[in-house]
C-alpha cells in the first residue's frame, strides 16, 4: 500500500484520539453497523480529499465497512492531525497522503496521488480534487461517476463548473443539507474558530471588540460565539439582507475601513479575496489579532502585509509578528488558513456526525442512483437530510411530536380559516 504521512509512530495516539471522537458521532456509527450488513459500497473506489482530523477517520470507517476502498488527501496543507493519518494507514489500511504543513508541491501531489487510484467517486472539501481532474487530468474524468462536496467554497466552485457547462459528473453538494450547514457551519465553525483563536493567543476575548467578516451560516456562527466570551462583535458584509441580519441579531455593522480601525481581533469568513487588505493594516490598532476561518488564504492579503512589514517573527505556535514600519504589531494566526483546523482541532465530533452521515448517505444514494444522474451540482435529497435529524436526535434521546391526522388534514387543505 502506498501513503505519505509524517511519523507512523504516532499511530498509537490517533486511535486513542479517534476512539474518543467517535464516542460522539452516534448517528455514523449506526449507519457503520447498517453498512457492515449490506456492503452498500462493495468495490467502489472512492478518493477524499478532506481535512484528515479524527471525525474523518469515522467517517473513511464507516466507507469501508460499507465496502469501500477509500484513499485520502487533505483538503488543507495545515489540517491534517498526523497522529490521525498515521493510525489510517497502521490501524485500518488506509492510504493516506497528508502531512500537517506540507507545502504547495506537496499538496498537489497528494491531490494526484488519491487521483492515480483511479476513483469512481470523488469526496471534496473546497473543490480541489473536482478542479485537478477538470484542468490536468481530464483524462482520468471517464472513470469518475459521481462526488460529493462538503463545503460552501467547494459548492460555488462547481456551480461556477456547472454553469459554464464543463462539470464533467454529477456532485451532490452535501453543504447545501439542512443537516449539514446549520450545525457544522454554524456550531460547528463558531466554536472551533474560537477555540482556535484561543488556543493561538491565550488572549481574553472578554471586553475586546472582535469584527467578523461575512454574515453567512459560519459568520453567524462566530459572531454568536464570540459575543458569548463576552467580545463586542462588529459584522461587516456586503450583501444587504445579511447585514440587516446582524444589525437584528444586535451586532453593530460597520464598512471595513471603519472596523480595522477598532477591533481587537479580526475572523474573515466570507469565500473571497482581500477582504481584509492594505488599506486595513494601515489603519489597524497596535497588537491587532487577524484570522481566517473561511476555506482558503485568500481572504486576507497576506502579500500586502508583507510588503508593509520591516520584518516578521514566529511569536507562538500559530502566531506571527508582523512590524510596521510605523511600529505597530499585526498577529497574523495560522499563515491566514483555517484557523479552526489549523490551531484547534476543527468541528467537535457531535456536529461532524451529521455533516458525515450525509457523506456516507449520498455516497450510497450515489452508488444506488448514479446512472441515472445529469452532470450537474445536485442538493441533498430531502430524505436523507431528515433521517439524519431524526437519527441525530432518536440519538440524544428525544422525542418530538407527531401531527394528529386531523392536523396533517388541516395543513394540506385551503378552506378552514378562523
Ligand atoms: N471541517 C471542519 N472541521 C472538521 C473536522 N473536525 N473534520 C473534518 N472536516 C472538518
Amino acid at each position: 500500500m502506498q501513503y505519505h504521512i509524517k511519523d507512523e509512530s504516532l499511530a498509537e495516539k490517533g486511535r486513542l484520539r479517534i476512539e474518543w471522537a467517535a464516542r460522539s458521532m452516534p448517528v455514523l456509527a449506526l449507519i457503520e453497523e447498517r453498512f457492515k450488513k449490506e456492503r452498500p459500497l462493495e468495490g467502489v473506489r472512492l478518493a477524499a480529499c478532506l481535512p484528515v482530523t479524527t471525525e474523518t477517520a469515522k467517517l473513511a470507517r464507516v466507507l469501508k465497512a460499507g465496502g469501500a476502498e477509500v484513499a485520502i488527501c487533505a483538503s488543507n496543507p495545515l489540517s491534517t492531525q498526523d497522529d490521525v493519518a498515521a493510525s489510517l494507514v497502521i490501524h485500518d489500511g488506509i492510504p493516506v497522503f497528508a502531512i500537517k504543513g506540507e507545502d504547495n508541491k506537496t499538496y498537489y501531489k497528494h491531490i494526484n496521488a488519491v487521483l492515480d487510484f483511479s476513483p469512481a467517486y470523488t469526496m471534496d472539501d473546497g473543490a480541489d480534487l473536482v478542479s485537478v481532474l477538470h484542468s490536468e487530468r481530464k483524462h482520468d474524468l471517464k472513470n469518475v461517476r459521481g462526488g460529493t462536496e462538503e463545503t460552501t467554497t467547494g459548492v460555488i466552485r462547481l456551480r461556477a463548473l456547472a454553469d459554464q457547462g464543463l462539470l464533467a459528473y454529477p456532485i451532490v453538494a452535501v453543504n447545501d443539507a439542512l443537516t449539514k450547514h446549520l450545525f457544522d457551519n454554524r456550531y460547528g465553525t463558531g466554536q472551533s474558530t474560537v477555540d482556535g483563536i484561543i488556543r493561538a493567543t491565550n488572549r481574553l476575548m472578554s471586553g475586546s471588540v472582535f469584527v467578523v467578516a461575512g454574515y453567512g451560516w459560519c459568520g453567524r456562527g462566530v459572531a454568536m460565539r464570540a459575543q458569548g466570551m463576552g467580545a463586542r462583535v462588529v459584522v461587516t458584509e456586503v450583501d444587504p439582507l445579511r447585514a440587516l441580519e446582524a444589525v437584528m441579531d444586535g451586532f453593530e455593522v460597520l464598512p471595513m475601513n471603519e472596523a480595522a480601525r477598532v477591533g481587537d481581533f479580526f475572523c474573515t469568513l466570507t469565500g473571497d479575496i482581500k477582504v481584509i487588505a492594505k488599506e486595513h493594516f494601515e489603519v489597524m490598532k497596535d497588537g491587532a489579532i487577524v484570522a481566517n476561518s473561511g476555506h482558503f488564504n485568500v481572504e486576507i492579503d497576506i502579500d500586502a502585509l508583507e510588503e508593509m512589514s520591516q520584518g516578521k517573527r514566529a511569536i507562538r505556535d500559530s502566531v506571527e509578528e508582523y512590524s510596521l514600519a510605523d511600529g505597530r504589531k499585526v498577529y497574523l494566526l495560522a499563515q491566514g488558513r483555517l484557523v479552526n483546523l489549523a490551531a484547534a482541532e476543527g468541528h467537535p465530533s457531535a456536529v461532524m456526525d451529521m455533516s458525515f452521515a450525509n457523506q456516507a448517505l449520498v455516497t450510497e444514494f450515489l452508488a444506488r442512483n448514479d446512472d441515472g444522474l445529469e452532470n450537474r451540482v445536485y442538493t441533498v435529497p430531502e430524505h436523507i437530510d431528515k433521517e439524519v435529524a431524526r437519527l441525530k436526535l432518536a440519538a440524544m434521546d428525544i422525542e418530538i411530536d407527531t401531527l394528529t391526522p386531523e392536523q396533517q388534514e388541516y395543513l394540506t387543505s385551503w378552506e378552514m380559516g378562523t
